[in-house]
């Protein structure tokens, strides 16, 4: 019986302190992917993979509507209006965070995948797919 005791307080303890480590993934990586399935790079559509990220953090602000009121007239609904702060680096500088207007403005950083994924959408010439 004795014997059996240590090996099962170790046991007990590490349950313990397995279970009591928590950490969210919005605070270890980020915002939530905005494309779950998998952080897919090989295309790296506009449509399909760029939008629905501005579209969930950004366009509350940048929407063509509310970009006059919230988004200092800045709107990134349309190709060619992202295409512009795609080509003069601003795009990647706010979502980096190393421009002066860290984005999305009050609401932390997107995720990792999310990055890569406008990251290599403009290294792959900003294409309108
Ligand atoms: C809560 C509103 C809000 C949200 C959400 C938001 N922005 Fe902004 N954004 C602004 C405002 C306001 C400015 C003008 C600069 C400032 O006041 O910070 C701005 C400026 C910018 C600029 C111009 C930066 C420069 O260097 O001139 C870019 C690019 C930009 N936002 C991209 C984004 C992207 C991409 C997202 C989503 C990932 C986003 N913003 C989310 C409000 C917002």
């Amino acid at each position: 019986m004795k014997k059996l005791q240590l090996p099962f307080i170790f046991l007990i303890l590490t349950a313990l302190f397995a279970g009591c480590y928590y950490d969210s993934n919005e605070a270890l990586f980020g915002k939530p992917d905005t494309n779950t399935v998998v952080c897919d790079t090989t295309v790296t559509n506009f449509v399909a993979q760029v939008k629905p990220i501005l579209q969930s953090n950004c366009y509350s602000c940048h929407a063509n509507a509310y970009a006059a009121g919230s988004g200092s007239g800045i709107k990134l609904e349309n190709y060619a209006d992202v295409k512009t702060y795609a080509d003069n680096g601003k795009l990647m500088g706010s979502i980096l965070h190393t421009s002066s207007y860290p984005m999305p403005k009050n609401g932390g950083s997107l995720s990792a995948c999310d990055i890569k994924i406008i990251k290599s959408w403009i290294t792959r010439g900003t294409l309108n797919n």
